[in-house]
């Protein structure tokens, strides 16, 4: 058996020129938990070239979604960005990943905090019903530089208050808070800046961070990880991984090379 299936895309959405997403059959023999990531890519000059992709998806839809970076000189996005309906691509049959809500401790407010395509995550994780099960509000923080990266707003907003499965929780506990860096924006700065302050969590009419009760999944670049996590230890929050849940988790949204 190969690492990867072979799947073919259904739909491709350019939001900008440095971000889109797509759409692709899903093998019945995939399974994977919200949140998680997995290899995927492109077959070129006979050999795979792939690269780790958060499931933008649910676990339970019959069909799987990306939310793709545009690198002019990557050796898979200078491609995958061409793609089209029909075309083929590479998935790979061992979904992994930390951003897993078994990963966390019980807890009331739950933070998502995603910077650029480290939104992928959070759109599965947000249609997952034991999020709701398991706290009483989830706030989804997506940090860009600009209005028009905000991916998936239109759907936060509109499309999934109003989903029969998972549209009542929604709309009982998502708070969905985009900021923007680059432009004007109702609510602009750093996601860094933002949680450190208490207006941000009072303007959320929630109570201010605390450990005890508020747990946190962070999805960005090592610069911004670096930082949320020295300040969240600070705070007295612990790191979560696989088999120890802790008050935070976090996943690399790519690697600086
Ligand atoms: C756990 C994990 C999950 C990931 N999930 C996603 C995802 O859901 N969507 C996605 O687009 N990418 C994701 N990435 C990044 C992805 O694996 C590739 O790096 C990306 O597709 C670019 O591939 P490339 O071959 O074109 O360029 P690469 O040679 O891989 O990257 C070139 C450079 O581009 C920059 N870069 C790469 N990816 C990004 C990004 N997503 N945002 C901002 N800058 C970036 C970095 O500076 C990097 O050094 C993830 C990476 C990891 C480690
Ligand atoms: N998006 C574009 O218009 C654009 C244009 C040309 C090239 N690129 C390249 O494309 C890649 C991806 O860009 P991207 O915009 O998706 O990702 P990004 O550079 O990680 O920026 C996404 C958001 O994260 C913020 N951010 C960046 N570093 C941070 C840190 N250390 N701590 C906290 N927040 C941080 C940014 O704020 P700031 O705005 O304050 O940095 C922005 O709001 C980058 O390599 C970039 O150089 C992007």
């Amino acid at each position: 058996m190969t690492a990867f299936t072979t799947e073919s895309v259904l739909a491709v959405r350019h939001w900008t020129d440095t971000v889109f997403s797509f759409t692709a059959t899903r093998s019945p023999s995939l399974r994977f938990d919200s949140g998680q990531f997995v290899m995927i890519g492109l077959e070129v000059e006979g050999r795979p070239l792939t690269r780790a992709y958060s499931i933008a998806s649910a676990s339970y839809d019959d069909y799987l979604e990306f939310l793709s970076i545009k690198v002019q000189d990557g050796p898979l996005t200078s491609r995958l960005q061409h793609i089209r309906e029909g075309d083929k691509i590479l998935v790979g049959r061992k979904p992994t990943g930390t951003l897993i809500v078994d990963n966390l401790k019980p807890g009331r407010v739950l933070y998502l905090l995603g910077t650029g395509t480290g939104l992928a995550p959070f759109m599965s994780l947000i249609r997952d019903p034991a999020l709701y099960e398991r706290f009483e509000k989830v706030v989804l923080v997506h940090g860009c530089r600009l209005v028009s990266e905000l991916a998936y707003g239109d759907r936060i907003m509109h499309e999934l208050p109003t989903d029969e499965y998972i549209g009542e929780a929604i709309r009982e506990k998502l708070i969905y808070s985009p900021t923007v860096t680059r432009e004007p924006f109702k609510v602009t700065g750093r996601i860094t800046d933002l949680v450190v302050s208490e207006p941000f969590y009072a303007d959320l009419g929630l109570p201010p961070l605390a450990a005890e009760h508020d747990r946190v999944m962070i999805c960005g670049g090592p610069d911004m990880l670096r930082d949320l996590k020295a300040f969240y230890l600070a705070q007295g929050f612990s790191e979560g991984s696989l088999g120890e849940p802790g008050e935070f988790v976090i996943e690399k949204a790519f690697v600086e090379k």
